[in-house]
């Protein structure tokens, strides 16, 4: 256990990534002070996990806005209709009915059981995420996160070298092409047109200024100047390699917990789970990047 400001403490969940904070209420308007303190916590762990954390929409949207802009996410279905800053991750509609399995709406949101980071598909992409746990599931639907510094530093020399300089081409709508049911249908849902955007392979973290893998299966459609084939044989190797499981931390949800990542240095996926029987509610918000990714 680590001890910082008198009340909060903090407990790694994983040798690689994760810490628990205990010790904070985010009902509350937190202080500056302890602002900085889980920001420095944050960016030790990647990714930090806030039991027992009742809050509303509007104090988990307060609670994002103490590291940047909300996004508002392209998928005008996925949006709570109460704040467009809520991303509702859940398979249950406002109308609390599990939402049925030939909607676009289930369909996409069955793409986050795949690896991504959140909003790659931007020229920008999101600083980091704040995930409420309202409704978890008990088998299946646990939040699995990777360390992306880690899975670079663990590359051979020769891999470090051949990826260097590489640029990956990514583009929101290759996410619908992934989903069985919506790649066949011409009526994909209503989202905001996201143009093609291109980011570096290797980045650096603004804040440690380690380098880290940025890939985010979701959205990359290929590599600049390698072949499709060639292209995708990387990037699936290098995929397999940063989603070892001693690069991985498994949340295990509980209802009212809080997940805040960091989407510079990380990607995550969710585990599957009976989605047409099981509820799950889960309500995002998404920190607006500050810069382009460094290229490293
Ligand atoms: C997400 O991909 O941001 C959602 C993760 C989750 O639902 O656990």
């Amino acid at each position: 256990m680590i001890e910082g400001d008198k009340h909060i403490r903090a407990t790694p969940l994983h040798p690689k990534i994760g810490g628990k904070l205990d010790g904070i209420d985010l009902r509350e308007n937190i202080s500056d002070e302890v602002r900085e303190e889980i920001h420095e916590h944050w960016m030790r762990f990647m990714v930090l996990v806030f039991p027992n954390q009742a809050i509303s929409d509007e104090q988990h949207i307060a609670f994002g806005r103490k590291f940047g802009e909300l996004e508002v996410h392209p998928s005008v279905a996925h949006r709570s209709s109460r704040n467009k800053e809520i991303y509702r991750v859940s398979n249950v509609d406002e109308a609390d009915e599990i939402i049925p399995e030939e909607t676009t709406s289930w369909q996409y949101l069955n793409l986050t059981w795949l690896w991504h980071t959140d909003s790659s598909f931007r020229q920008i992409p999101s600083l980091g995420s704040i995930l409420h746990g309202i409704e978890t599931t008990r088998s299946g639907g646990n939040t699995l996160f990777a360390n992306l510094c880690e899975s670079y530093d663990a590359l051979s020399d020769s891999k470090k070298s051949e990826i260097q300089d590489l640029w990956v081409i990514h583009d929101h709508d290759y996410i619908l092409s992934l989903s069985p049911e919506l790649s066949k249908i011409p009526e994909k849902g209503d989202y905001t047109p996201m143009p093609q955007v291109r980011h570096p392979l290797v980045r650096i973290h603004p804040v440690t200024q380690r380098k880290s893998l940025f890939i985010s299966p979701h959205t990359m459609v290929g590599i600049e100047g390698m072949s499709e084939k060639d292209g995708r044989g990387l990037l699936d190797e290098l995929i397999e390699h940063a989603t070892q499981e001693k690069f991985v931390y498994k949340h295990q949800w509980q209802n009212d917990d809080i997940v805040m990542w960091d989407n510079r240095c990380t990607m995550h996926c969710v585990e599957p789970y009976d989605n047409t029987t099981t509820r799950r509610i889960m309500h995002r918000v998404t920190i607006v990047g500050e810069e382009k990714p460094i290229p490293g």
